[in-house]
């Protein structure tokens, strides 16, 4: 069964009509109170636009920061709503500030078919993380159509993206919703082979469940990042002052002992004493990180031994970064892998990234638009591909 989507709405359903979308709108704000990184904003602009060339009166709602169910000014979405202006000028966008009650039900009403209306931080009520069925209700009284397009919030069960959608029929996704779904769903159910998962970031812990859940489906299986250390101390290697799981050697063994051929780990990392001795950095085999350094990036045999399967693959997804990659000269390893997929790409493979902090450094490295898909998601899509039902998505329509 497939989500239903925006495509199946009829005129008839959208014309004149109150479409409730919630958006995940969580972006963060540099010192000023401005957007920082409008990406999650631009990415829902497909659906918004869809929506308004139907003549609908799009009615937004969103969550942002963690307000812990109390109005709070810091978490207003009023900064949001001036550069969803800018993205959608001259389409005009209204702000409320209140996103339940008489007058959010009177502004959605009084909207003009073609305009857009965003509302306040849906978590500045207590019951939406609670799933509250009264607030859920207030949700549903805010349009006529339900749809979800907040990928980024799905795995959160909460009143404004599940709870709504028993009070609001149609409730169907939006288009990238339906996007992320079909590349971090369908894609990598039946890929195209050879099918080659990068995995890193610190900890093996974070990343046990999507491991298992990628191990029977990729053809090869790379790991990196600090994650390789405990890896490495299941291998009876010295691993130093690296960030090494004891609790979780076991696990490793097994994995390795399981994923034979498929698991690759790097055979070289970049050392330094410390995060913050960047000018002391060198690069060591593996067998050779000496008691006081730890492993701050994969080394340069590794990136290329990575790059070359990254090449010959089909069909390439990449979650966690490689090393310590906000902090130089440790970002290497990551940037390479972000650079060896742009190239599968323009090779015809299809490369996805799975959000979070490997989605930050492909922007840094500026290839966004030459990798087929990055998610929206940080959490949603590590638990979408542990293979976990999203509570936002089982809200939905199935056609
Ligand atoms: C995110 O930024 O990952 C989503 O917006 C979800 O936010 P949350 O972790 O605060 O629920």
């Amino acid at each position: 069964m497939a989500t239903r989507t925006i495509r199946h709405l009829t005129d008839a359903e959208l014309h004149g009509r109150r479409a409730l979308v919630r958006v995940d709108f969580n972006v963060p704000l540099d010192d000023q109170g401005h957007v920082a990184d409008a990406t999650r904003i631009l990415a829902a602009l497909p659906t918004l636009h869809a929506l308004l060339q139907r003549g609908a009166k799009v009615v937004l709602l969103s969550h942002f920061g963690r307000p812990k169910g109390a109005p709070n000014p810091k978490y207003s979405l009023k900064p949001v709503a001036a550069r969803l202006a800018d993205a959608l000028a001259p389409t005009p966008v209204h702000f409320l500030p209140a996103s339940v009650g008489p007058d959010a039900v009177a502004a959605t009403h009084a909207l003009a078919p073609g305009s857009v209306l965003l509302l306040e931080n849906t978590r500045f009520h207590a019951g939406e993380e609670t799933n509250d069925d009264t607030l859920a209700r207030q949700f549903a009284e805010l349009g006529d159509v339900y749809v979800n397009d907040a990928f980024g919030a799905a795995h959160r069960a909460h009143a404004s993206t599940a709870g709504v959608a028993s009070h609001l029929r149609p409730a169907v996704a939006g288009l990238l919703m339906e996007r992320e779904l079909a590349f971090l769903g369908e894609t990598l159910e039946s890929p195209e082979r050879p099918f080659v998962a990068v995995l890193g970031g610190s900890k093996i812990s974070g990343k046990i469940d999507v491991v298992e859940a990628l191990l029977p489906k990729v053809d090869r299986l790379l790991i990196g990042g600090a994650m390789a250390c405990t890896f490495f101390r299941a291998m009876g290697l010295e691993t130093g002052t690296s960030l090494v799981e004891p609790d979780r050697l076991d696990m490793a063994r097994d994995l390795m002992a399981r994923a034979g051929r498929k698991l690759m780990l790097p055979i070289d990392a970049v050392v330094a004493p410390s995060m913050d001795a960047g000018a002391h950095a060198h690069v060591v085999s593996r067998e050779h990180i000496h008691a006081d350094q730890a492993m701050f990036d994969i080394g340069p045999e590794s990136s290329t031994a990575f790059a070359r399967e990254i090449a010959g693959a089909k069909t390439v997804l990449w979650n966690g970064p490689m090393g310590v990659f906000e902090k130089p000269p440790f970002d290497k390893g990551t940037r390479a892998i972000a650079e060896v997929m742009a190239h599968a790409t323009g090779q015809g493979a299809t490369t996805i990234v799975g959000g979070g902090d490997s989605a930050a450094a492909v922007a840094e490295a500026g290839l966004e638009a030459k990798l087929t898909h990055i998610s929206t998601g940080g959490g949603a899509s590590l638990e979408f591909l542990e293979g976990k039902v999203l509570p936002g998505v089982a809200a939905l329509d199935q056609a």
